[in-house]
């Protein structure tokens, strides 16, 4: 006779893996109260002295990563790569740069980050590969090869073969004619990375692999390089083609299929009006992405120091699905991209943080580091409080928590691509290589002798303990990430106000851009803890307080936690 508790025991037998996908999303949104990390492989730490970083170094400074406080680290592109575009052309999605390491290497890097609780995100290289990729290479010799079709191309010449560059100045045309293979190969980045055929079903299912196998390597998600480009159709026209935003949900769907809690972090410098298409109007596209809006009016606030571009930015970039999240960032491993600004808002950015002509980029951006642009200590530190305070996720560049400067003698971009400055010894304690091909920072104010680790983990006042404590105090206001906010009107053009509220808590953070101290007056009395004073390491208590007339120093910067 079949009992209760039978029936019972079958009830929560059924319910058993429900319990078990509970459990293994509870995570799911991890990325809304994490900080990110950015570097290169090749430009941390040399582990064997030959001149360049690996993954063996990697794991040895992991510990410096821990504790500074980052949750996620995103390595860029360190495949097999002839490295024309810093390993953004890949030759080989399987197989790691001979130079930084080998899987071997890799996996026990995975392995110590693991423990250490730090998640890896990878650059995800699909709207095109290098021209040594061996489909590419198969393509060109044989227009009956299966990798013909896994490349875009045209007999005739396209009109608007000149078109549509992404490094103008530098890149002449989108469509180049290949002797060997007879025809036009379009490429929207450099001659030396043609775009893939993402429409073409074998592409397509080529590239779940790749996510396939570095998911199944223990990552967390993908940075995913060039979105708009990616799902394109190059046949319609470089200017306004049409595009096919269906495959940005398809590849959420995979990754989320491999592992549960995978992030999608896109790149797409696109207009307010387009972000849905990428988010998915449910949230089922990317659960991030950079906000490339609201950072080049950051800058322009910055410029002008006054917030009105910057409020109206954010407000442009509010709405987006419940689950999906923005990423904030100052400075990345490109040019600071001003290409959303107006022209006459562009040469205002220029004149104050990149005069000079070799300060500019391809006609739209600025090749710095943020520490020589802001040039002021009390400025920078404004900049990273107020950034990590925007509604979505910080991201850090490596080195920026130091204060690195950029080496303008270098080419492009690879300006702000220095080796990491560790400590004050030879190569700045990177590599005791006799030679580097990336060569070290060693001269004026943002020489590795004046700004290193080594030396600033020693300081409890420097730039590097002061982003420790950030961070830290970022991740001690979940409202951040997770809560509803509204800008708040502070009485003074120069303050930014932002009000969030997350459950019970709420959390009041303040800006001011210009140099001079401001008046502020508060709409409403609030009462609140300034909760930034640890930030400044000093002993100094501040109780409970009204917050409705009062000033805030120049490039301050407050968080007051509110009573409600
Ligand atoms: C965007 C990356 O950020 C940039 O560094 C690269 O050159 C292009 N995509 C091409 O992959």
């Amino acid at each position: 006779m079949i009992n209760r508790n039978y029936f019972i025991s079958i009830f929560f037998l059924l319910l058993f893996p429900y319990f078990l996908s509970a459990q293994d999303n509870s995570n799911e949104y991890w990325y809304k109260n994490s900080v990110i990390y950015n570097l290169d492989v090749d430009s941390f730490y040399d582990s064997d002295g030959d001149g360049i970083g690996d993954f063996k170094g990697l794991t040895e400074k992991l510990p410096y990563l821990k504790s500074l406080g980052i949750d996620a680290l995103w390595l860029a592109p360190f495949q097999k790569s002839p490295l024309k575009d810093n390993g953004y052309d890949i030759e080989d999605y399987y197989m790691i740069h001979p130079d930084y390491g080998t899987g071997g290497d890799l996996v026990e890097f995975m392995y110590e980050a693991n423990k250490l609780g730090i998640r890896i995100i990878t650059d995800l290289v699909i709207n095109h590969t290098s021209d040594q990729h061996i489909w590419f290479q198969e393509a060109v010799k044989d227009e009956n090869s299966i990798y013909r079709d896994y490349y875009v191309w045209s007999k005739e010449r396209p009109d608007d073969y000149n078109e549509g560059m992404v490094f103008p100045g530098v890149q002449e045309q989108t469509w180049t004619f290949h002797p060997e293979a007879g025809e036009y190969y379009y490429h929207r980045f450099y001659e030396f990375q043609p775009d893939l055929n993402n429409l073409n079903p074998a592409v397509q299912e080529e590239m779940r692999k790749v996510m396939g196998y570095w998911l199944w390597m223990g990552v967390a998600g993908f940075r995913l390089d060039a979105v708009p480009f990616i799902i394109e159709d190059p046949y319609t026209g470089v200017e306004d083609p049409e595009l096919h935003y269906d495959m940005v949900k398809q590849i959420r769907q995979f990754i989320q299929w491999r592992r549960s809690d995978a992030l999608l972090l896109g790149e797409a410098n696109v207009m307010p009006d387009e972000n849905k298409n990428y988010f998915g109007d449910d949230g089922d596209g990317m659960q991030m992405l950079f906000n490339f809006f609201v950072n080049q009016h950051l800058f322009y606030s910055f410029a002008t120091e006054e917030v009105s571009r910057l409020t109206a930015s954010l407000e442009a970039t509010k709405d987006i699905p419940e689950n999906s999240q923005w990423a904030h960032f100052l400075r990345n491993h490109d040019e600071l991209d001003l290409g959303r600004l107006s022209d006459e808002q562009r040469a205002v950015v220029f004149d104050n943080f990149g005069p000079d002509e070799d300060m500019q980029i391809y006609e739209r951006g600025i090749r710095r580091r943020l520490a020589p642009m802001l040039d002021d200590t009390r400025r920078i530190k404004m900049a990273y409080s107020l950034m990590f305070s925007l509604p979505g996720t910080p991201v850090i560049r490596y080195g920026d928590e130091i204060g690195m400067g950029d080496d303008l003698s270098l080419p492009e971009r690879e300006a702000v691509r220095t080796p990491m400055q560790w400590s004050a010894v030879k190569n700045a304690g990177f590599s005791t290589a006799d030679h580097l091909e990336n060569p070290v920072i060693d001269k004026g104010q943002y020489s590795y002798r004046q700004v290193n680790v080594l030396q600033q983990q020693q300081d409890p006042n420097s730039l590097l303990n002061w982003t420790s404590r950030l961070i830290k105090l970022r991740k001690s206001c979940p409202e951040i990430g997770m809560g509803d906010w509204e800008l708040i009107s502070t009485g003074s053009p120069h303050v930014l106000g932002i009000k969030y509220e997350f459950g019970s808590r709420s959390l009041l953070v303040l800006h001011n851009l210009s140099a001079a101290s401001q008046d502020i007056v508060l709409q409403d009395n609030f009462q609140g803890y300034r909760i930034s004073n640890s930030l400044e390491n000093s002993k100094e208590k501040t109780g409970i307080r009204e917050l409705q007339e009062f000033s805030i120093k120049g490039y301050g910067y407050e968080w007051y936690q509110l009573e409600n």
